[in-house]
């Protein structure tokens, strides 16, 4: 199989926003506690913070984190989660049935992030609150003082504000599983008081409405359609939702994941332009992918879920995927995606950070490790240039179940003063496939790093046990007469850059 990709400068996408590489924690399972936080870790900082985690962070380059949930925010109250920590309440967490002590709250995490260099991007809860809660939390952050709630936050050890720019307009409201969950009509009224509402207080920020949880839910379209005519005016963004797992489809479905990502940004665009269109606007609404990755849900609904009104634990073992060579290079080719749609979405989150769901594992009292998932984040992050090229791509096909024909071959080009940047996936389950790229409008150019992900075994993975089993691998290159030539083997996905 082959494919031939044309770069030429000249054609280009848009500005590659750097919140494309964002993250997310949530408090759930061992995120925040055994994972950013471990007070008795021999790495720990004077404010409990895992060094060894704070340091894997940084490598990974993740720009915002969205903060402090997920499904955890819709029955959060964020007063709980300020003042002095031994005053602090212990709550029931109804979403992962689990014990929240309030231990880490907004002023810590708001340190940890400084040291991590991430910005806050913080979720309200519209779930179990409202306007008021929203309201205050906002005066909270990022009033400087002079108010009851910013007085407070100063009291409480933060002089300055937070100055949280993006907000999220609750979590997940159109799955059945939220709590408060509310129908298109009733959450979009919600959603619009509230941002009205916010934008009163503070107009600089930016406003991130619920979209779908993904696009296999029923109510997906209609549910983007009736909220955004309903907020249209009022927010800036909103969210798309998705994860995939090898187990939910066949292999070569799978490996389409990132087909998958593009066909639901095109449709979440088309939506928002046919209601930008219908209400004669001229503004534009762009999205936020804040939640996507590989998800293996099924693990979490048939072995972790917790019940029992007795059992509430502390930090439970949750989500914590282990993540193999197919998932690196299903996560990589998600990226070529978000490149690929830079014009439209502003703003993504892996989800999520640390043990859960993960690019980052720890274990309490030991090590942290890198996933498979890490290697073709950071790399993408630290290699992509400003500005997304259009890839002109001709690829041979190969067919999926589930979408169809798909190409076997996707990438994604980007370019910066220093140079360009380009990203490959081979999907083929057997063969490898020769890419030539023409770099003719280059100049004179060499390549100056190319790495792969790619093994005998595709499911092989970093454990506790075998932490550095899967990493980087340098994959060969050749340039003549303006062609740059690769071969990529089976289920790869490969990063060059050419200065
Ligand atoms: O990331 C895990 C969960 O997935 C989040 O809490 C929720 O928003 C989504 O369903």
């Amino acid at each position: 199989p082959q494919a031939s990709l044309t770069i030429n400068p000249r054609f280009t996408i848009g500005a590659v926003d750097r919140r494309l590489f964002g993250s997310f924690v949530e408090h759930l399972g061992r995120s925040v506690y055994d994972g950013i936080y471990e007070p008795g870790h021999e790495t720990a900082d004077e404010e409990g913070f895992r060094g060894d985690v704070l340091e894997l962070v940084r490598e990974l380059g993740v720009s915002t984190i969205r903060y402090p949930g997920g499904n955890f925010v819709s029955g959060f109250k964020w007063e709980d989660s300020v003042g002095p920590a031994a005053d602090r309440p212990t709550r029931l967490d109804l979403a992962w049935h689990s014990t929240e002590t309030n231990e880490v709250g907004l002023h810590e995490f708001s340190s940890w992030l400084r040291k991590a260099g991430s910005e806050l991007m913080l979720a309200v809860n519209l779930g179990t609150r409202g306007v008021e809660e929203a309201l205050d939390l906002l005066e909270y952050a990022n009033v400087p003082s002079g108010s009851t709630l910013s007085d407070q936050r100063r009291a409480n050890g933060l002089d300055e504000p937070l100055a949280v720019k993006m907000w999220c307009l609750g979590n997940e409201m159109d799955g059945p599983w939220q709590l408060g969950h509310r129908n298109a009509d009733d959450y979009g009224k919600l959603a619009s008081m509230t941002a009205k509402a916010m934008r009163q207080l503070d107009e600089s920020i930016e406003l991130v409405v619920c979209g779908s949880s993904n696009r296999t839910m029923p109510t997906f379209g209609a549910w983007e359609h009736t909220v955004l005519q309903h907020t249209y005016d009022d927010v800036d963004l909103i969210s798309c939702h998705a994860y995939w797992a090898e187990s939910q489809s066949d292999l070569e479905s799978f490996l389409a994941a990132g087909h998958d990502m593009s066909l639901m940004i095109e449709e979440v665009v088309a939506t928002a332009d046919a209601v930008k269109a219908a209400l004669k606007k001229t503004k534009q609404i762009n999205i936020s992918f804040d939640e996507w990755n590989v998800w293996d849900i099924s693990r979490f609904e048939n072995e972790d879920k917790i019940s029992g009104v007795e059992n509430w634990p502390l930090a439970p073992r949750l989500l914590e995927d282990s993540y193999t060579v197919v998932d690196a290079v299903v996560v990589g080719s998600l990226l070529i995606s978000l490149l690929n749609h830079a014009d439209r979405v502003s703003s993504a989150s892996l989800a999520q950070l640390v043990n859960v769901i993960a690019p980052i594992m720890t274990e309490p009292g030991g090590v942290a490790w890198k996933q498979t998932t890490f290697f073709p984040f950071a790399v993408t992050s630290r290699l992509a240039g400003a500005t997304a090229l259009t890839p002109r791509l001709v690829s041979d096909t190969f067919e999926t179940s589930t979408y169809g024909e798909v190409n076997l071959v996707d990438s994604a080009v980007t370019s910066d003063d220093a140079g360009t940047s380009v990203f490959l996936v081979n999907r083929s389950v057997t063969e490898a496939t020769t890419v030539t790229i023409d770099i003719a409008s280059l100049g004179d150019v060499a390549v100056t790093e190319a790495v792969a992900i790619h093994d005998e075994d595709i499911h092989a993975a970093n454990t506790l046990a075998s932490p550095d089993r899967v990493g980087l691998r340098h994959i060969e290159t050749t340039i003549a007469d303006g062609v740059l030539t690769i071969t990529l083997p089976p289920v790869s996905w490969a990063a060059l850059r050419v200065e």
